[in-house]
C-alpha cells in the first residue's frame, strides 16, 4: 500500500483542489487515495490508538456490517486483534489481501522493512495516529496464511443481518463479551450499532454513511426553525443522521478521520460507559 493523492471523492463526481482540507486542517497532498480500503485502514489504525490493542484484544472486535471484511483484516493481521464481521454478505477473502498477509508475515518473521509498510506507517504517523506493529501472530492468521484450500479467513464471520442476528443467542454472548462495536459505513446497520451498544452498556465507534431516509421515516432532530408547526425536522440528510446519532447519548464524542468523504466518526469509550 502506497499512500497516493487522489483528486476524486469517494462518489469520483467532484475534483478537489489542494487547498481542501478533511476537517482536521490537513491539506489533500497528505491524504492517501480515497476508497474503502484506505478507510478501513485508517480507521483500523485509529481504532487501535484510541482503545489500545490490549483493551481490544481482551473481548475482541465486532465489525457489524464489514462487507469484504477489510477492517476485520486491518485488525486481525496487521494488529493482531479478533475481529468478527456481521454481515448478510459472504466474505471471500481476495487473492490480493492474501498476497498481502502472506508478504507482512513474511517481512515480520524476517525482520525486514517493506516499502508498503513504511509508507504507510510515515502516512499515519503525520496524521496523528502513532500506531506500532508489535508482532503478535493470531492463531486464525496464522491457519489462513497456511491454508491452501484458500478458504480459511483471518478473522471469524457471521453471515447474518445485524438486528435480526443480535436476537440470536450466540450473537447476543459475543455481543456481551466484546470490547467493541464498530461499523464503517454501515449503511441500514448504523443506528442498530449504536442503540445495541448503548443497550449492552459496550463502547462503540461508528463512521456513518448513507441515510436511507424513505426506509427509517420515523427519525426526528430537533430544529430551529418550524416545520409543519414543529420544533422538530424528519432526518433527511448526511448532517441530520450525524446529529441525530449522536443525539442518543450526551457522552458520544465526534470526531474527523483522515480520509476524505464521510469521515465523523462517532463513538463512546469504556469510560463513557460507566
Ligand atoms: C457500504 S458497505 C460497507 C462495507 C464495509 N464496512 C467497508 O467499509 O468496506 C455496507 C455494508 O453494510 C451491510 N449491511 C447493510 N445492512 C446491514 C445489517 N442490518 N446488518 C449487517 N450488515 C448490513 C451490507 O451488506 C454491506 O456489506
Amino acid at each position: 500500500m502506497v499512500p497516493k493523492v487522489s483528486s476524486k471523492t469517494t462518489s469520483g463526481k467532484r475534483k478537489r483542489s489542494e487547498k481542501d482540507s478533511y476537517g482536521n486542517g490537513n491539506s489533500v497532498r497528505d491524504l492517501p487515495k480515497s476508497n474503502a480500503s484506505q478507510h478501513n485502514l485508517i480507521f483500523a489504525a485509529w481504532l487501535v490508538q484510541k482503545y489500545g490493542q490490549g483493551y481490544l484484544r481482551d473481548g475482541g472486535v465486532i465489525d457489524v456490517a464489514g462487507g469484504l471484511g477489510l477492517l476485520s483484516f486491518e485488525l486481525s493481521v496487521r494488529y493482531g486483534v479478533n475481529s468478527t464481521v456481521i454481515d448478510p454478505r459472504i466474505v471471500p477473502l481476495k487473492g490480493l489481501l492474501r498476497r498481502k498477509m502472506k508478504n507482512l508475515h513474511k517481512n515480520r518473521s524476517n525482520g525486514t522493512q517493506d516499502q508498503d509498510r513504511s509508507a504507510l506507517m510515515t502516512f499515519l504517523h503525520r496524521n496523528g495516529l502513532k500506531v506500532k506493529d508489535d508482532g503478535i501472530l493470531l492463531e486464525s492468521v496464522s491457519k489462513s496464511i497456511n491454508d491452501d484450500t484458500k478458504e480459511v479467513l483471518p478473522f471469524n464471520s457471521i453471515q447474518a443481518t445485524f438486528s435480526i442476528a443480535s436476537e440470536e443467542e450466540h450473537v447476543s454472548a459475543l455481543l456481551r463479551n466484546s470490547s467493541l462495536l464498530v461499523g464503517m459505513h454501515s449503511d441500514q446497520a448504523t443506528e442498530s450499532i449504536v442503540d445495541e451498544a448503548l443497550r449492552h452498556k459496550k463502547p462503540f465507534a461508528v463512521v456513518p454513511c448513507c441515510v436511507f431516509p424513505s426506509m427509517f421515516p420515523g427519525r426526528y432532530i430537533t430544529s430551529d426553525e418550524d416545520h409543519e408547526g414543529k420544533k422538530q425536522k424528519p432526518v433527511i440528510s448526511y448532517d441530520d443522521f450525524v446529529q441525530y446519532l449522536e443525539s442518543k447519548h450526551d457522552k458520544i464524542r465526534k470526531e474527523n478521520l483522515c480520509f476524505f468523504g464521510r469521515n465523523v466518526v462517532l463513538y463512546m469509550t469504556a469510560e463513557d460507559c460507566e
